[in-house]
C-alpha cells in the first residue's frame, strides 16, 4: 500500500507541475487568427469512425459545391486527413498517432466526423487530445427553437475541468480511485471573455455562469470568481449565476428557458447539459458544435459515431444535418459568410419548412446522401 501512495504522490506532484506550466504558457498567449489575412485557407476534413465516414463525405461534397471558386483560384485547400480511426488509434496506442497530428496541424481549421470514445482504458478520446493539442478553449454550441423563441448559446470551456487529467487519475486496486479536476486562472478567463465578447458583438443582454461553486469549492468557485471579475468589463450585461443541477431543470421549464440567452460553464457541465439542450431543438442530430483556439479551430457533430447503425447495416441512412451545421459554422469562422447563409438558409427550407425529403435514421427515411442532394438543390434555387 505504501508503494501506492509513494507512486501517487510523485504522480500527482508531476501533474501539478505540467498544470502550472500549462496555465503560465497560457497567460503569455494572445491573438486570434485573422482569416481574412491569410492568402491561403486549408481546411481538413477527419472522417473518424462509424457512421463519421457516411455523413463526412456528404460535407465534403457540400463544401466543393459552396466554396467551388474559391477551391479553383486556390484561396481554400480541402484535404482529406486519413488515419484518425479506433483501428489506428488502438494499433499505434495513441489517441491521434502522430503523423495525423501533423496533418492536422498543417491546416488551419478542421471538420472532424465522430471518433469513437472508448470506456475506461487509458486511450485517451481523439476529441479531448484534439481540443488539447490544438488548445481549442471555447466549445460553442447554438441550440435555436424558433417557434418558442429559444435562441440559446452554450460556451462551454473546453480544455481543462473533468476532463484535462481524465486519462489520467490514481487508482488503488480494490480500494479506491481518484480523478483530478483542474480549473487555472488564464484557462477561466479565455473562456469567459469569449463568452462575454460574444453576448456584447451579438447584442445579448444575458448571461447565466453555470457552476456547482457550492460542492466543488475551489475549482468552481475559481471558475465563478473569474468570471464574475471578467464580467465587470461588461457592465451592459446582466450576469447571474446558477447551479449545474437546477439549470438542468430549467431548460425543461417552458415557463421560463426563454430568458436565457448566453451560458457559460466549465466543461464537464457543457457537455451534459448541451446534450440536453439539443435534445429540445429536435435531437443531438440537429446540433452543430464549434471548438474555437486562438490558432486552429475544429467543426464537429456534437452526437456520437452511431455504431449500431453501422451493425444494422442502416450507416447510410444517418442523418447528417448536425455536420452540415457544423459545416456551416466553419464557413462563418473563417470569413465565408455569404456561403454560410445560403447553408444556413438551404437547412431551414430543407429541415423546417419544406420538408421534401426527410431523414429519420432508419430505412423508411431517406439516406444522407440524397438529403445532400435536396440541399444542395435547394441552395441552387435560393
Ligand atoms: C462532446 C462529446 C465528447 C465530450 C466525447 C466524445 C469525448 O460527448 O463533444 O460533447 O465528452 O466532450
Ligand atoms: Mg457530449
Amino acid at each position: 500500500m505504501q508503494n501506492y501512495i509513494d507512486n501517487a504522490v510523485e504522480q500527482f506532484r508531476n501533474l501539478l507541475t505540467e498544470q502550472i506550466e500549462r496555465q503560465k504558457k497560457m497567460e503569455s498567449e494572445s491573438g486570434a487568427t485573422d482569416f481574412s489575412k491569410l492568402s491561403k485557407i486549408v481546411i481538413g476534413i477527419c472522417g473518424g469512425d462509424g457512421i463519421g465516414p457516411i455523413i463526412s463525405a456528404q460535407s465534403n461534397r457540400l463544401l466543393n459545391f459552396l466554396l467551388k471558386e474559391e477551391i479553383a483560384s486556390g484561396k481554400v485547400e480541402l484535404k482529406t486527413i486519413e488515419g484518425l480511426t479506433i483501428e489506428n488509434r488502438i494499433a499505434k496506442n495513441k489517441a491521434i498517432p502522430d503523423d495525423v497530428l501533423e496533418q492536422i496541424k498543417s491546416c488551419n481549421v478542421i471538420l472532424k466526423a465522430p471518433t469513437t470514445t472508448l470506456k475506461g482504458g487509458t486511450l485517451e478520446s481523439a476529441n479531448v487530445a484534439m481540443r488539447r493539442e490544438l488548445d481549442l478553449y471555447a466549445n460553442v454550441r447554438p441550440v435555436c427553437v424558433p417557434e418558442e423563441n429559444i435562441d440559446w448559446t452554450f460556451f462551454r470551456e473546453n480544455t481543462e475541468g473533468e476532463y484535462v487529467l481524465g486519462s489520467r487519475g490514481v487508482e488503488i486496486p480494490d480500494t479506491l480511485a481518484f480523478d483530478f479536476k483542474v480549473t487555472t486562472n488564464a484557462g477561466t478567463k479565455r473562456i469567459a471573455r469569449a463568452a462575454f465578447e460574444f453576448a456584447r458583438k451579438n447584442g445579448k443582454k444575458n448571461v447565466a455562469i453555470v457552476t456547482k461553486a457550492n460542492i466543488m469549492k475551489k475549482t468552481d468557485g475559481k471558475f465563478s470568481e473569474i468570471c464574475h471579475k471578467i464580467a465587470e468589463e461588461y457592465p451592459e450585461i446582466t450576469v447571474e449565476e446558477w447551479y449545474i443541477d437546477i439549470m438542468t431543470a430549467n431548460l425543461v421549464n417552458t415557463a421560463i428557458r426563454n430568458q436565457f440567452e448566453v451560458f457559460l460553464m466549465p466543461n464537464l457541465y457543457g457537455d451534459i447539459i448541451t446534450d440536453e439542450a439539443a435534445q429540445i431543438q429536435g435531437g443531438v442530430g440537429t446540433a452543430g458544435s464549434a471548438n474555437i483556439g486562438d490558432k486552429y479551430a475544429m467543426f464537429e457533430p456534437i452526437h456520437g459515431s452511431a455504431p449500431r447503425m453501422i451493425e444494422q447495416g442502416i450507416g447510410e441512412y444517418a442523418n447528417p444535418t448536425s455536420i452540415f451545421k457544423a459545416t456551416e459554422m466553419m464557413l462563418n469562422h473563417i470569413g465565408f459568410k455569404k456561403q454560410a447563409d445560403l447553408l444556413n438558409k438551404a437547412l431551414k427550407i430543407c429541415t423546417e419548412t419544406e420538408k421534401k425529403v426527410v431523414v429519420t435514421g432508419d430505412r423508411d427515411g431517406a439516406t444522407c446522401k440524397e438529403f445532400a442532394d435536396y440541399l444542395m438543390e435547394t441552395i441552387e434555387n435560393l
